[in-house]
């Protein structure tokens, strides 16, 4: 069965695009990274921070990253769905809320996953007000976030990364990607449909090359934190701030991205509709997960049972991600008060707005806008064309290591700079300010 091809059906996008096996693509396409001339081959190995970058302390603390260690140390390798699944009121909960409680009798490692987890107020931790079994399933979720499936639960045949965790790991699990990890989507010579590259396979299986003549693009994972709430915003909250003739004259338009008739606002050109569908997405395309939702990931050649992801294990992804909270903002000095007003009458804040109904703090709109012939990554998907891109939500900046999708820009300066298309006025403006208010602008950024 080896070369079996997997094609997803087109009412099922990932992320848009949808695909097992270097053939699956819908002639939507899906939104990944511009090949553009100045596009490194590989990120470099260190950020630069900004002159007005947050010290060091501010970032993570070293919990979410330390954890992921200790968990490989103690070898926490729980059956995510079966074995050892704890009850509320059975397990400890030491960081999170109920320090008390005894630890049941074949529960000690998902006690100890518990004392890895952020508790709530730390980066990577859940939103505050969760019950025990929300709670209980958050910490599941995450460390099968982290950990994947492995070849036991299904992975592969063929697989871009063996977790999401994998890509979704900086500073903490749910965060950003580096372009070591980047997603690599292709269009082959002379079609026209956006594929996704499976690089690795497991035993007895090949990973796809990608053949002579491919236009390759690639993408960092985007910071996961509070994607739950970006997925409670009414689809009309979004519509609302489009305006694609520009009837203000402001320059900006700001288009909604549609699917199935319906506003999407997920993935990088907003071209995917839920969570859900994200999650799912993810599972059946980055893993080479099955699942029973969607027809044409039924099945796969690999040895284990089909479908590989019950609707357990669905859901304890949903219950991590969808409860990951947004990162608490850094300290808000006078400084950083005077650059959110200079963010806001240079016109960042036009397409960065910062709250997006039940999604304070966002700082984005959702919808895609033009950024000009040099952010094309020939990756058109729905109605996004290769240089339509979502505005980049600015919670958590300060945690992430570069900037864009392909981690050209590697300070807020260099992202400012690469700001063409719609937000070519605004990057005049911000590079006309005066020294000191643009100084403040960059205290703001830091900020978030
Ligand atoms: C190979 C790296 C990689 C792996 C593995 C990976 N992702 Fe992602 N993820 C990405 C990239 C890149 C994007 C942006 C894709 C796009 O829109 O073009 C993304 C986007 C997302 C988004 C949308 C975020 C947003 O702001 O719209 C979610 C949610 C998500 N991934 C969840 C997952 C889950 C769950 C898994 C595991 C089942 C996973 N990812 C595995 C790279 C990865
Ligand atoms: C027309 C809409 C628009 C305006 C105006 C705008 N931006 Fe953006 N911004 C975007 C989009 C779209 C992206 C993502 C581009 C990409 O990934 O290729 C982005 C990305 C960014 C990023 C990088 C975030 C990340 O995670 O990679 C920063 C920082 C940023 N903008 C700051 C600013 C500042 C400061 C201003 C004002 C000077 C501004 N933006 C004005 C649309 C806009």
């Amino acid at each position: 069965m080896k070369g079996e091809r997997l094609v997803i059906s087109g009412s099922f996008a990932l992320r848009g695009c949808v695909s097992v096996g270097l053939t699956l693509a819908l002639a939507t396409a899906c939104g990944r990274t511009p090949a553009t001339p100045a596009e490194p081959a590989v990120e470099p190995a260190k950020p630069e921070p900004t002159p007005a970058a947050p010290p060091a302390a501010e970032a993570s603390p070293a919990a979410a990253p330390a954890a992921v260690t200790a968990a490989a140390a103690l070898d926490i390798k729980p059956d995510l769905v079966t074995a050892a699944s704890p009850k509320p009121g059975d397990v400890p909960l030491p960081r999170l809320n109920a320090p008390k409680l005894p630890v049941p009798k074949g529960g000690e490692q998902w006690a100890a996953e518990f004392a890895l987890t952020p508790a709530v107020g730390e980066l990577g931790g859940p939103r505050a007000g969760l019950n025990d079994q929300e709670t209980i399933d958050f910490v599941r979720g995450r460390a099968a976030f982290r950990d994947g499936p492995g070849e036991a639960g299904g992975l592969g045949p063929k697989f871009i990364q063996k977790a999401c965790g994998e890509c979704h790991s900086h500073p903490f699990i749910g965060g950003e990607g580096d372009m070591d990890h980047a997603l690599t989507v292709g269009i082959r010579p002379g079609e026209t449909e956006v594929v996704f590259l499976h690089e690795k396979a497991i035993a007895g299986f090949e990973g796809d090359k990608a053949p002579k003549g491919m236009i390759l693009a690639k993408s960092r994972a985007p910071m996961l934190l509070g994607v739950g709430l970006m997925d409670k915003i009414p689809a009309e909250v979004i519509a609302k701030n489009a305006d694609p003739d520009d009837l203000n004259h402001d320059g900006i338009k700001g288009q909604v991205n549609m699917r199935d008739k319906t506003v999407a606002r997920w993935g990088l050109k907003s071209q995917d509709l839920t969570l859900h569908r994200l999650i799912v997405g993810s599972l059946i395309a980055d893993l080479g997960l099955t699942v029973a939702e969607v027809k044409d990931a039924q099945k796969d050649a690999d040895k284990v049972d089909d479908p590989e992801a019950s609707p357990e294990l669905i859901h304890l992804y949903e219950a991590f991600l969808g409860n990951l909270a947004p990162a608490p903002r850094g300290p808000i000095t006078d400084n950083v008060r005077a650059g959110e007003k200079e963010f806001a009458t240079v016109g960042c804040a036009a397409c960065h707005m910062p709250d997006l109904d039940v999604a304070k703090g966002i700082y984005s709109d959702l919808l895609i806008h033009d950024m000009g012939k040099d952010d094309d990554n020939k990756m058109p998907d729905a109605k996004a064309t290769g240089h339509d891109w979502r505005t980049a939500q600015l919670w958590g900046l300060r945690l992430r290591k570069a900037f864009f999708h392909d981690h050209r820009a590697k300070d807020y300066d260099q992202a400012i700079d690469m700001h063409r298309g719609e937000s070519e006025k605004s990057r005049q403006a911000a590079q006309a300010l005066p020294p000191e208010r643009r100084k403040q602008l960059m205290a703001f950024l830091a900020s978030l």
